[in-house]
């Protein structure tokens, strides 16, 4: 592989929300069936945040790879105000567990953006620091879940059903000891044994 890149953007939807509650909004969803889809082969992994009418994304892979995906980006009518933030060669990747990772701006981000004295999630007035620091934040959240990677998932899932079962084999061997304790007991009751 060639130079790796990391490219961060921030720009406006260019749709009216239609989620309620915790839903994703259906053009989002589509965005990001898209782009797991189109990125995992092309190795570009990342994270797409949303929120207040605003998207902020970050985008890693092959030099040329991720720049010809920020020119098609730069087209797409889902979004205006498509502002660069940040664009650099790096050694490592933050989001390599991920295709495309997703994030609602949440409580913490939120608090983030309190200590910045920012009233709402607006990341075109974000400085190169915060850059940095919703990035850190966005990666440790998807650490702190433990994701499969996608397109991993049926490994994965198996993985958390074999977790699982030995979480629950101390308790499913007392509950068979206190029933078979519990059978004797009766036929010692019943004059049987
Ligand atoms: C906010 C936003 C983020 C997007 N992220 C990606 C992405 O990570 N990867 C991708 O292939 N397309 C992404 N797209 C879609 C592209 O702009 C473009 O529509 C798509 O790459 C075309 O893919 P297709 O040739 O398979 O139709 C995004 C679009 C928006 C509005």
């Amino acid at each position: 592989m060639g130079d790796l890149l990391r490219l961060v953007y921030a720009s406006r939807i260019n749709f009216e929300p239609s989620a309620t509650g915790d839903q994703m909004d259906p053009v989002v969803a589509d965005i990001l069936r898209q782009s797991r889809r189109n990125n995992e082969p092309r190795e570009i992994g990342g994270v797409l945040c949303c929120g207040d009418g605003y998207f902020f994304q970050c985008l890693e892979g092959e030099r040329s790879v991720v720049e010809n995906l920020y020119d098609r980006l730069l087209r797409d009518d889902r979004h205006r105000d498509v502002t660069l933030l940040s664009k650099r060669p790096v050694r490592q990747r933050m989001f390599q567990l991920w295709s495309m990772k997703f994030m609602n701006v949440d409580r913490r981000i939120r608090r983030m953006l309190e200590v910045d004295r920012l009233e709402a999630f607006e990341p075109h007035q974000f400085s190169d620091l915060m850059v940095d620091r919703l990035l850190e934040e966005l990666r440790d959240a998807s650490e702190r879940r433990r994701p499969a990677p996608l397109g991993r998932q049926r490994s994965g899932t198996g993985a958390r059903q074999a977790g699982a079962t030995r979480e629950l084999m101390p308790g499913l061997m007392f509950a068979t000891a206190a029933g078979v304790t519990a059978i004797v007991i009766g036929l010692m009751l019943a004059g049987l044994v």
